[in-house]
C-alpha cells in the first residue's frame, strides 16, 4: 500500500488569493493540489484555464498538481495543462472517442494520467489491459461531477473495494483517489475500502485552520494500517 495522499481541491479555495492559498494548504500538510477544471460543457459549471495552472507555477508552488479535467473534447485542454506545469492529469473515459489515444497523448507531454469515474460509470475500460497498463492513477468520483461542498456517495465504498482488487491482483501500480464530499468523519472508511488518494475542497479550505483539519485526517489515516506491536517495539 502506497503512503497516503491528501490533496486539497482548489475548487474551494480562495481565487481572489490562490497562490496564497494554495501555499498555505501545502504549508499546513497538504501533499498534492487537486486543480479542478470544469469546461460548462461536459459539466454544468465552469472554473479556470491553464494559464492559471502556470500562475501557480510561476507564484512558486512546486508540490505536485493533479488536474481533474471535466470537459470534452479532453486533448488539446490536456496538452495546455501539460505545458502549463501539470504533474498529472485525469480525464473521464466518456469525454474522450479514444481513451487510450488520449492517455498515450498525456504520458508523451511527460505527465502521469489518469482516468475518472462518475458514481455511473461503468468500469468496463479497465478491462482492457492497454489502459490498466499506462495509468497511474484512477480517481472515483464520490459525488456527480461540477460543484464542490456535496455529500459523499456511500455506494463509492463498494466501487473502490472493487477497483482496489482490481489494481493489487494485476499488480499494477496505480494510485486509487476518491473525489468528492471526503471530510474527517468518511476519510478513514475511504481509506479502509482502499483509497490512497483522498481529494478533499470544502472539508478543508472552508475550515479556519487547514493544518488543524489535515492533521485530523492524518489520525484518522493512521487507524487503518496502526503500527503493529512489533514496529512499536522497534
Ligand atoms: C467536483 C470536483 C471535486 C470537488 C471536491 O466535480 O471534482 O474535486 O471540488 O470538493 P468537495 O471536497 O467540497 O466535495
Ligand atoms: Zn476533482
Amino acid at each position: 500500500m502506497k503512503e497516503f495522499l491528501i490533496a486539497p481541491s482548489i475548487l474551494a479555495a480562495d481565487f481572489a488569493r490562490l497562490g496564497e492559498d494554495t501555499a498555505k494548504v501545502l504549508a499546513s500538510g497538504a501533499d498534492v493540489i487537486h486543480f479542478d477544471v470544469m469546461d460548462n460543457h461536459y459539466v454544468p459549471n465552469l472554473t479556470v484555464g491553464s494559464m492559471v495552472c502556470q500562475s501557480l507555477r510561476n507564484y512558486g508552488i512546486l508540490a505536485p498538481i493533479d488536474v481533474h479535467l471535466m470537459v470534452k473534447p479532453v486533448d488539446h485542454l490536456a496538452i495546455a495543462f501539460a505545458k502549463a506545469g501539470a504533474t498529472s492529469i485525469s480525464f473521464h473515459p466518456e469525454a474522450t472517442k479514444d481513451i487510450t489515444c488520449t492517455l498515450a497523448l498525456i504520458k508523451n507531454q511527460g505527465c502521469k494520467v489518469g482516468l475518472v469515474f462518475n458514481p455511473n460509470t461503468d468500469l468496463s475500460c479497465l478491462d482492457n489491459v492497454n489502459v490498466m497498463d499506462k495509468l497511474d492513477i484512477i480517481l472515483l468520483m464520490s459525488v456527480n461531477p461540477g460543484f464542490g461542498g456535496q455529500s459523499f456517495i456511500p455506494a463509492t465504498l463498494d466501487t473502490l473495494c472493487q477497483v482496489r482488487k482490481l489494481i493489487d491482483d494485476g499488480g499494477y501500480d496505480i494510485r486509487l483517489g476518491v473525489d468528492g464530499g471526503i471530510n474527517t468523519a468518511n476519510i478513514y472508511e475511504t481509506a479502509k475500502a482502499g483509497a490512497d488518494m483522498f481529494v478533499a475542497g470544502s472539508a478543508i479550505f472552508k475550515q479556519p485552520n487547514y493544518k488543524t483539519v489535515i492533521e485530523m485526517m492524518r489520525c484518522e489515516l493512521a487507524k487503518v494500517f496502526p503500527p503493529s506491536v512489533t514496529d512499536v517495539n522497534h
